[in-house]
């Protein structure tokens, strides 16, 4: 495992200054955007003109989160808009390596979103598609929810693939990543780490980063 990777998550910023809020977590890996559809959860966000009009305030890598209905149409315009990862869930689809395929020949990298009551197993095979899988530890639809555990057990199985060298995947979760949690996901083999209101209720945005990555960096080394 490399250096653990923060995607901080503006949807626990100020929406009115979003380029203002990115510029606060510069040392963040990736910037995550939550975008919802009122559809696939009950909540909606922000969308592809956002993302657009965002993209080029900053140079942190975008880590576009699709909650949404149709990936199949919807997810690769967020990679040719210049996204990074670009991540749709798994129970959105029937088609996922299409979508997959979709997102990386328009040049960014695939994310798989799995749900806490998703298995990962019957998607497995199909991982050799993507270049992240997304775990999520919150029902996906809303920030600052309380960490699910459960949900650590998939990190261990994608994270035993890798290191058999049957995989090469960046295993991503997401929803209530804290000072109190990150370490129990780091040493189940987590490699990237939301964190949107761990990092935006902080008095120091950035500050607060570097500390999870410092401690996620620490609690890898004992992983389980
Ligand atoms: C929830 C979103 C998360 C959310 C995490 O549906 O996918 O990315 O921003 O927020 P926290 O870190 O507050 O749980
Ligand atoms: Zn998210």
């Amino acid at each position: 495992m490399g250096k653990p990777l923060i995607s901080a998550s503006i949807l626990a910023a100020d929406f009115a200054r979003l380029a203002e809020e990115a510029a606060a977590v510069k040392n963040a890996d990736w910037l995550h955007v939550d975008v919802m559809d009122n559809h696939f959860v009950p909540n909606l966000t922000i969308g592809l003109p956002v993302v657009e009009a965002l993209l080029p305030t900053t140079d942190i890598p975008m880590d576009c989160h699709l909650m949404i209905e149709n990936p199949d149409r919807w997810a690769p315009p967020y990679a040719e808009a210049g996204a990074h990862n670009v991540s749709f869930h798994a129970e959105a689809t029937d088609n996922p390596v299409a979508v997959a395929r979709d997102i990386r020949a328009a040049g960014a990298k695939a994310g798989l979103g799995v749900k806490p009551g998703t298995p990962i197993e019957p998607y497995l095979e199909i991982l050799p598609e993507f270049d992240t899988v997304l775990i999520m530890s919150v029902e996906p639809g809303f920030g600052g929810q309380s960490f699910i555990p459960e949900v650590l057990p998939k990190v261990g199985v994608v994270r035993r693939l890798i290191d058999a060298g049957e995989l090469s995947i960046i295993v991503e979760i997401d929803g209530g990543i804290n000072a109190d949690t990150i370490e129990q996901a780091a040493e189940a083999g987590v490699d990237c780490f939301v964190a949107g209101s761990a990092v935006y209720s902080a008095a120091d945005p950035a500050a607060a980063v570097e500390s999870l990555r410092r401690q996620a960096a620490a609690a890898s080394k004992h992983r389980r």
